[in-house]
C-alpha cells in the first residue's frame, strides 16, 4: 500500500507525484530551486503564492515568475492567491498556456497581512467564495488540474463539514489541508490527523493531500495511513532535512535512508548561495545563513563563521574552500 505513494497521480491527464515541496514564500526560489532539482531531491514544484491584486499580470511577468519553476523540467503547481475570482481564473488560464501543470488557489496564508488585505486564510471565513472562484477556474481553465489549499478552518475545526461542503461545490481536483486552522498558525496541535481524516470522510471521492510537521520519513508515513490521504506536501521539514522527499520515497520500499552527509549539506549550501542565481553577489547572505542555521545548527561553527562573512560572494567562497578540503 505505502507503495502507492510513489505512483503519480492522474488528475485531468496530468501525473503529479504525491509526494510534493510544500510552497515556502521566500524559500522555495531561486537557487533552491535548481540546487534541489539538480540532485534529485524533489519531483515536482509548487511555487509560493503570487499575488493578485490590481490587476491580471502580463504574460511577460507570469513568464519571468514561473520560468524558474519550469527551468527545472519537473511539472510545476502555480499558487495564485487574492479577492478577485475573475482576475484569479484569467490569470490562471495564462499560466496553464505558459506551462503549469496545475494551478493552486491558496485558501491558507495566516500571515497578517495577507489576512489584512482578505486574501488567504481570509477566504475560509467565506466558503461560497471559494465554491464560485473555484467554479470559475474551471470555466476558464476547462480540463486542466485545479487545486485548493486550505486550512482546516479559520478559527476553529469545527468549521471543517462547511468547508467540505464548499469544496464539493467547487469541485477541485485536488485539495491540500495544512491540518492546523488559521488562528493556530504554527502552534502545536494534538489532533492534526484527526482533522485530516474528517476531510477524508466528508470528501471520499476527492483526491486530497495532507501537510504539517512532516519532519521524518516515519511522520509522513503515519499521516498517510491515519488519514487515507492521496498524497502529502513537505514544507519545513526540508529545511533540516532537504532530502527528506527522497527518504520518504526510499521509507515506503523499506529502505532505510542514510543521513545527508557534512560534505552533502555545504554542497547544497554553497550552490544555495551562488551569486549567478539570481542575486547579487554583494547582498547578505540571509536566506542561506537561514538554511545553515537548520542544517548545522544555529550553534555551529559553520553557522557563525556565514554571520561573520555576511554577503554571498564571500560565503560562495569560503564553502568552496571548504568543499576543497578532504
Ligand atoms: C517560510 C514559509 C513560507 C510559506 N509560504 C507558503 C506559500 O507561499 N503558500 C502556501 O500555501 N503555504 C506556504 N507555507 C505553508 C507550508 O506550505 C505548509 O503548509 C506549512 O508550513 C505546514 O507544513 P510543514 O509543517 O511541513 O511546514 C509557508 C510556510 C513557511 C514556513
Amino acid at each position: 500500500m505505502l507503495q502507492t505513494l510513489l505512483l503519480p497521480i492522474l488528475l485531468q491527464n496530468t501525473a503529479l507525484p504525491r509526494l510534493l515541496p510544500g510552497p515556502m514564500d521566500g524559500i522555495s526560489e531561486g537557487s533552491f530551486i535548481s540546487a534541489m532539482s539538480s540532485r534529485g531531491w524533489v519531483s515536482a514544484w509548487w511555487t509560493p503564492f503570487l499575488r493578485i491584486s490590481t490587476g491580471v499580470p502580463r504574460m511577460a511577468r507570469l513568464q519571468n515568475w514561473l520560468q524558474p519553476y519550469l527551468d527545472s523540467g519537473l511539472p510545476v503547481v502555480a499558487q495564485i492567491m487574492g479577492i478577485h475570482s475573475e482576475r484569479l481564473a484569467e490569470t490562471a488560464k495564462r499560466l496553464f498556456i505558459l506551462g503549469a501543470a496545475g494551478v493552486d488557489l491558496n485558501c491558507a496564508c495566516p500571515s497578517p497581512t495577507v489576512l489584512a488585505n482578505g486574501g488567504g486564510g481570509t477566504c475560509l471565513l467565506e466558503p461560497e467564495w471559494i465554491s464560485q472562484t473555484l467554479l470559475l477556474l474551471r470555466e476558464k481553465c476547462g480540463h486542466r488540474l485545479l487545486s485548493c489549499k486550505i486550512r482546516a478552518g479559520y478559527q476553529s475545526p469545527a468549521e471543517i463539514p462547511v468547508l467540505a461542503a464548499a469544496l464539493r461545490l467547487g469541485q477541485p481536483d485536488l485539495l491540500t489541508v495544512h491540518y492546523r486552522t488559521v488562528r493556530e498558525m504554527y502552534q502545536p496541535i494534538p489532533d492534526g490527523l484527526e482533522r485530516l481524516r474528517r476531510f477524508r470522510e466528508l470528501l471520499p471521492d476527492l483526491a486530497l493531500f495532507g501537510c504539517g510537521d512532516i519532519r521524518t520519513p516515519q511522520d509522513a508515513l503515519q499521516m498517510y495511513s491515519a488519514a487515507r490521504i492521496d498524497g502529502l506536501l513537505v514544507a519545513r521539514g526540508l529545511l533540516s532535512n532537504p532530502r527528506l522527499l527522497r527518504d520518504i520515497a526510499l521509507q515506503c520500499q523499506g529502505i532505510p535512508p542514510v543521513p545527508v552527509s557534512e560534505r552533502e549539506k555545504i554542497s547544497f549550501l554553497r550552490d544555495l548561495s551562488q551569486p549567478s542565481a539570481g542575486y547579487s553577489a554583494s547582498s547578505p547572505n540571509g536566506f542561506v545563513l537561514r538554511l545553515a542555521g537548520t542544517l548545522f545548527g544555529p550553534d555551529s561553527q559553520l553557522f557563525a563563521r556565514l554571520v561573520q562573512l555576511r554577503k554571498l560572494g564571500p560565503t560562495w567562497d569560503y564553502l568552496g574552500e571548504l568543499l576543497q578540503q578532504p
